[in-house]
């Protein structure tokens, strides 16, 4: 069988941390005029999604403001609100994980696993990415 052809990485969304999703949603979705695109709740947030292009923004907001095992509520008492993450989709997920892996990337989740928009996800640590918590996931 002959390689794959290997193409590029794209951004599929960039994750905001935000207190309240209802104080920021105005600004993307009235004043920059993005369209909204619903997304379940996951890793203990609420989650708006907005499409810009076709890539999306999502607002991600704790749960709860006692949900101290939530990542978010997490990020937000240590650093504030701000971008969270940049999520790239890759073509071939698993021999993406296994180049990380063989250079020794820094990895959050050791195995895939089920993200808000129904495919598989990992993240790699800030460490080994220039300081940016980067979510991989399928294109
Ligand atoms: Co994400």
């Amino acid at each position: 069988m002959p390689p794959t052809p290997r193409r590029g990485a794209r951004i599929a969304h960039i994750g905001i941390a935000v207190r309240a999703i209802d104080e920021i949603l105005p600004f993307y979705r009235d004043l920059l005029g993005l369209d909204e695109h619903p997304l379940d709740d996951s890793d203990g947030a609420r989650i708006a999604g907005l499409s810009a292009g076709p890539q999306l923004i999502e607002l991600l907001e704790p749960l709860s403001a006692d949900s101290p095992n939530s990542p978010i509520s997490k990020f937000l008492e240590r650093r504030g609100p701000g971008i969270h993450h940049i999520c790239f989709a890759v073509q071939d997920l698993d021999g993406t994980l296994a180049r990380c892996r063989e250079k020794g990337v820094r990895m959050i989740d050791s195995t895939p696993r089920m993200g808000a928009e129904g495919k598989r996800i990992v993240f790699l640590h800030p460490a080994s990415t220039g300081g940016v918590l980067i979510e991989l996931t399928e294109d």
